[in-house]
């Protein structure tokens, strides 16, 4: 198999895993997180989410969170930079109001997030894809016009809890029109992890000619055990760059039986033993795994934290 020497992760586990995890966790112990992800030589972090409290209460404390780690990026202590100095921090960001508080915070990096399902649209943000689409323009305009760079995540591209199928030419389309909106990446989920490999490559390969790779971003949730399957058929079409959240934590609460992103720390471990640099430490994120564990109550899916290193690993 053809592998990329370097591949990019971005590490999604402070919203996308926190958002749909029952025990709520306070802003100091989301920082000891972000701080511990830094160290490990993770580049790009999204911190959490400026949306309805009443909708996703587990990322209350959003724009505590966000612009104390902000200041921790900007200043020096005793001469030297933070953790966090050449990180790329990033927040989702549902409407204007929700710009707003992103402006506030001073982060650099906002994500919008639409959905190729019509259902799904609904129920996560209470409104069509055509009125999310307008409501998106408006907002990234804003966003470019302060100075920010804006990601774009299309959720339910490989399926829907509420619609089935979703058409691949739908999925081109929609993905086109964030970009073409100003989005410089657009993130394509797997929000429930149905895809397989098969699907993976196909869709890849029609959504590379529209978008170019270095514009892609794939999100697998491992619901079905597929995600890492799905990271090498992404691999095989040339598609270097993928979100992740430690652990394994999470999914979202408005896309039933979406269990978490696929693990950093098995992404990695397949990646390191394939030969393809991350620039992220393996044991500094399993331990940060271990240290998160018994925070959250429950015991995280992560293979690889679980089992540990195995000592042919030289
Ligand atoms: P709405 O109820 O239609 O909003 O919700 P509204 O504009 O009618 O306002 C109602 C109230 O909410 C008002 O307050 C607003 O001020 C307030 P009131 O006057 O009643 O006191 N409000 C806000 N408060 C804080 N922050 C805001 C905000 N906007 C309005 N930004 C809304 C619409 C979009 C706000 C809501 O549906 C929402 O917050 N949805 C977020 C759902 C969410 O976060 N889902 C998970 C993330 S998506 C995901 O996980 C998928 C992804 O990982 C990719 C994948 O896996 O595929 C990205
Ligand atoms: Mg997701």
């Amino acid at each position: 198999m053809k592998t990329p020497n370097r591949v990019r992760i971005i590490e999604v586990g402070l919203r996308d895993g926190l958002q749909n995890e029952k025990t709520v966790l306070d802003v100091e112990t989301r920082i000891a997180f972000a701080k511990r992800l830094a160290q490990a030589g993770v580049k790009e972090i999204e911190l959490g989410a400026f949306v309805s409290p009443q909708w996703v209460p587990q990322m209350a404390g959003s724009q505590e969170l966000v612009s104390k780690v902000v200041a921790l990026k900007r200043e020096k202590v005793d001469g030297k930079h933070s953790e966090f100095k050449t990180v790329r921090l990033s927040a989702l960001v549902p409407n204007t109001k929700g710009l707003e508080g992103a402006k506030q915070s001073g982060v650099e990096r906002i994500a919008i997030f639409a959905s190729a399902s019509e259902a799904f649209s609904k129920k996560n943000i209470n409104c069509t894809i055509k009125e999310s689409l307008v409501r998106y323009r408006e907002v990234v305009e804003q966003a470019l016009a302060a100075k920010m760079s804006v990601r774009g995540y299309l959720s339910m591209c490989f399926g829907c809890p509420f619609e089935g199928k979703v058409s691949e030419a739908k999925v081109v389309k929609l993905a086109e029109k964030l970009l073409d909106m100003g989005c410089d990446e657009i993130s394509i989920g797997d929000t429930i992890g149905v895809a397989d490999p098969v699907q993976v490559k196909r869709l890849g390969k029609a959504l590379k000619s529209a978008l170019g790779k270095d514009a892609m971003a794939m999100h697998f949730h491992d619901t079905r055990g597929t995600a890492l399957a799905n990271i090498l058929a992404s691999l095989e079409i040339g598609i270097t760059s993928f979100d992740s959240s430690l652990g394994g934590l999470g999914g979202c609460p408005y896309a039933p039986a979406a269990t978490g992103n696929v693990a950093t720390e098995d992404v990695v471990y397949m990646l390191h033993r394939m030969g393809v640099k991350t620039g992220l430490d393996l044991e500094s994120l399993i331990e940060t795994s271990r240290w998160l564990q018994p925070k959250m109550g429950r015991e995280l899916p992560s293979k690889v934290a679980r089992a540990g290193l195995p000592r042919i690993i030289s």
